[in-house]
C-alpha cells in the first residue's frame, strides 16, 4: 500500500495524528484544520512539518479540498451540542454547522476518500447529526460500523466512553461482519477489545414491586461514607480487581512537584466528599474533562498520595466534625491533581508529545480534556485499514 493522504479535521492537539502514527499505517497528514489558537500552537510544536490551516472548516472551498486529494478523513467534531450536560442543541447548535458543511461537501468531492473515522461523545449516537451522517454515508455507498468504546477496553485505567464511526468507500469491506447497531465495546468476531461490561452505559433495572427487591435496592443505595453507596463501592472494587487493566501507578510521573498539585484547603473542605479519589494501585479513574484542575466536581479523579491513611477512616463521621478537624483529616490523604503529563499518559499520548513553554497548566488541562484516547483510535485505524 502506498502512503495514504490524510485530512485531519478539528485537529486540536493532534490526538488523531498520533494515533495514525502509532497505527503503523503508511500515511501523511496533508492538512490539519482547527480554529483554536492554543491547540494550534501545541499542534505546530509537535508536528512542525504538517500543513496546519488555522481557519474555520466552513471557510474552506470544495476546490481547496479537492486539491488536497485525500484518501482518509480523521475528525472529532465539537461535542458540546451532544453532551448530556449541555443543552443538546444538536443540528440547531451553531457549533454543528461545520460538520453539516462537511456532509454537504462529501458527495460533491472529485474523489471520495476511501476511509473515514469520526469520534464524538456518548449522546451523538441518538442525535440528528448522526442521522445526517449515516444518510450521507449510505448515499455515497460507504460500508460503516459504529462503536462505543472506553480506554479500559484496551487495558488503560481511565473511563472515557466515546462514540466512533469507521467507514470504507465502496467496494471496501471490513474484516468483520458489520451491523447496523451501535456496537458496544467489543467488535464481535474481531476481538480487539476486551468486553468490559462495567464500562457500558447503565441499563435501568426493571421495576419489581416485591419487598425483597425493595430491600435489596435499599441496601444497594445505602450510603457507606463519602456519599458513596454499596453499589458504587462494589463497582469500584470490581474495577480495581480487573487484572486486565493496568494500575494507575504505571502512568504517573517518576518525579512530580507534588506540592504544586496538592488540593488547597478550601477545595478539600468544599468538595472533599464529592471527589472521585484513586490510589496509585487502582485500576480505574474517571474521565478527565477540560475543567480539570479548575473545577473539581465531575471533571476527573484526584490522586491520594499518602498510602498509610484509609479513605474510610477519614470520611466516616466527617460531617460531625468542626471545619478545622475536617481539614486535618482530609489533609492526611495528601490529595493531589494528576499532572497534565500524567493525563496525557492515561490518554495514550507518546512521551515525545510536549507542550510549548508558554502554554499554562490550565490551558494544558483544557486541551487534553477536549482530546481523545490515542490507543483506542490507533486500534480503530488499524481495524479500518486492515
Ligand atoms: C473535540 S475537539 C478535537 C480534539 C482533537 N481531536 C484533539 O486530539 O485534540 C474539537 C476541535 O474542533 C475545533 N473546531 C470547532 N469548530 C471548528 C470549525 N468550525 N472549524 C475548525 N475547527 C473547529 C475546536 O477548536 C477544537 O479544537
Amino acid at each position: 500500500m502506498g502512503s495514504l493522504r490524510v485530512l485531519e479535521l478539528y485537529s486540536g492537539i493532534g490526538g488523531m495524528h498520533y494515533a495514525l502514527k502509532e497505527s503503523g499505517v503508511p500515511a501523511q497528514v496533508v492538512a490539519a484544520v482547527d480554529i483554536n489558537t492554543t491547540a494550534n500552537q501545541i499542534y505546530r510544536h509537535n508536528f512542525p512539518d504538517t500543513p496546519l490551516w488555522p481557519k474555520t472548516i466552513e471557510g474552506i472551498t470544495l476546490d481547496d479540498f479537492n486539491k488536497l486529494s485525500f484518501d482518509m478523513i480523521l475528525m472529532s467534531p465539537p461535542c458540546q451540542p451532544f453532551t448530556r450536560i449541555g443543552l443538546q442543541g444538536d443540528i440547531a447548535d451553531p457549533r454543528t454547522k461545520s460538520f453539516l458543511y462537511i456532509l454537504d461537501l462529501l458527495p460533491r468531492l472529485a474523489r471520495l476518500p476511501h476511509y473515514i473515522l469520526l469520534e464524538n461523545v456518548k449522546g451523538f449516537e441518538t442525535s440528528s447529526a448522526r442521522e445526517c451522517l449515516v444518510k450521507t454515508l449510505k448515499d455515497c455507498g460507504y460500508t460503516f460500523q459504529e462503536i462505543m468504546v472506553s480506554p479500559t477496553s484496551v487495558g488503560i485505567p481511565n473511563s472515557r466512553l466515546r462514540y466512533f464511526l469507521i467507514a470504507k468507500a465502496s467496494p471496501g469491506s471490513f474484516s468483520f461482519q458489520t451491523s447496523s447497531e451501535v456496537r458496544q465495546v467489543d467488535c464481535s468476531s474481531v476481538i480487539i477489545w476486551r468486553n468490559n461490561a462495567s464500562d457500558l452505559p447503565t441499563v435501568s433495572e426493571p421495576f419489581c414491586p416485591g419487598t425483597r427487591q425493595q430491600e435489596e435496592n435499599a441496601e444497594e443505595s445505602r450510603v457507606l461514607y463519602k456519599l458513596e453507596t454499596t453499589k458504587d463501592a462494589r463497582r469500584k472494587s470490581d474495577q480495581n480487581s480487573d487484572l486486565s487493566v493496568q494500575q494507575i501507578q504505571g502512568f504517573l510521573e517518576p518525579r512530580t512537584e507534588a506540592a504544586r498539585y496538592l488540593l488547597p484547603p478550601k477545595v478539600l473542605l468544599r468538595y472533599g466528599v464529592l471527589m472521585d479519589i484513586v490510589r496509585p494501585t487502582c485500576r480505574r479513574s474517571v474521565c478527565f474533562t477540560k475543567g480539570y484542575g479548575h473545577y473539581v466536581e465531575g471533571t476527573g479523579s484526584v490522586l491520594q498520595s499518602c498510602m498509610e491513611t484509609e479513605l474510610e477512616s477519614v470520611f466516616k463521621g466527617l460531617d460531625q466534625q468542626s471545619e478545622e478537624e475536617k481539614l486535618q483529616q482530609l489533609l492526611k490523604l495528601k490529595l493531589r491533581y494528576f499532572t497534565p503529563r500524567e493525563i496525557a499518559n492515561l490518554m495514550g499520548f507518546p512521551q515525545s508529545f510536549a507542550f510549548p513553554e508558554q502554554i499554562s497548566t490550565k490551558q494544558q488541562y483544557r486541551v487534553l480534556g477536549n482530546s481523545l484516547n490515542v490507543v483506542v483510535v490507533t486500534r480503530l485505524i488499524q481495524l479500518l485499514v486492515s
